[in-house]
């Protein structure tokens, strides 16, 4: 203020006495809060959380798009839509020969499988390998080995409805892909989801139904007991070997050169 009043004087202002007044009230006065607040940043978009409805059409873009397996298999590593993922080791998508004229489809990794990203490897997938073997299957020669679900669930527990319908975009598209002459479904789990029904595996199993993607494959499903379950009731073994054997007996009918 006394240094307007010398510049004033300087100039060879005559101050008057009133605007003096006035000029030291403005200095004095305490600024009003809205004239030193900064300008507040514009209310920030609310951002609706994502669906599973949601992901699982991004799942079916991604599919889409991909051309080929190795294509498919990256898109499926690069998805995010799955709850589980972040508490997993490794994204595990399949094992075996794609092309293979089988694929079996179980329900997915358990903590071996998480930890070397291959399906089917622990003991249940031990097993499994032997009830191939035993009809001339083999993840080395004629079989492509995938899961309905691609991420370990927290404690081993089956996959919940919206982690399935997330994966399943994936799912057909390898089907596609791979086009096999004929799918085992191993287990309760991938049988319900796929077949989109809730009849229980004891009454599916051994039972073939026809399978169709919404890409053009189509072709015959057959349910199994998951071996899993058979090393738990080691006395359901008889009944899965019937299943095996109609499953070798379909193949050899459809053309399929066993190994
Ligand atoms: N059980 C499954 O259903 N899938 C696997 O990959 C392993 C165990």
């Amino acid at each position: 203020m006394d240094a307007l009043l010398d510049w004033w004087a300087d100039m060879g202002v005559e101050a008057d006495p009133a605007v003096i007044r006035a000029a030291r009230k403005a200095v004095a006065a305490p600024r009003r809060p809205s004239e030193t607040r900064k300008p507040e940043a514009p209310p920030a978009r609310s951002r609706k959380p994502r669906t599973p409805e949601d992901w699982a059409e991004e799942a079916w873009r991604a599919a889409a798009a991909a051309g080929d397996i190795p294509a498919l298999k990256a898109a499926i590593e690069a998805f995010d839509g799955s709850p589980l993922k972040a508490g997993a080791e490794n994204t595990v998508v399949f094992d075996g020969v794609p092309g293979a004229p089988v694929m079996v489809i179980g329900e997915g990794p358990g903590a071996e499988e998480d930890r070397q990203g291959l399906p089917f490897v622990g003991k249940a997938g031990q097993l499994l390998d032997r009830m191939l073997a035993a009809i001339r299957l083999s993840r080395a020669e004629n079989t492509l080995i995938t899961n309905v679900n691609y991420w370990r669930p927290p404690k081993n527990r089956n996959p919940d409805p919206d982690e399935l319908i997330v994966c399943r975009p994936f799912v057909d598209r390898l089907i596609e892909l791979s086009a096999p002459k004929l799918i085992i479904a191993a287990g309760g789990v991938p049988t319900t989801s796929l077949l989109a029904t809730k009849t229980g595996i004891m009454r599916l199993r051994g039972k073939p139904k026809e399978y169709q993607t919404p890409g053009g494959w189509s072709g015959p499903l057959v349910p199994i007991f998951h071996p899993a379950f058979l090393l738990r009731r080691p006395q359901e073994k008889a009944r899965a070997w019937v299943d095996l054997q109609m499953i070798e007996r379909m193949l050899r009918e459809a053309g399929v050169e066993l190994g």
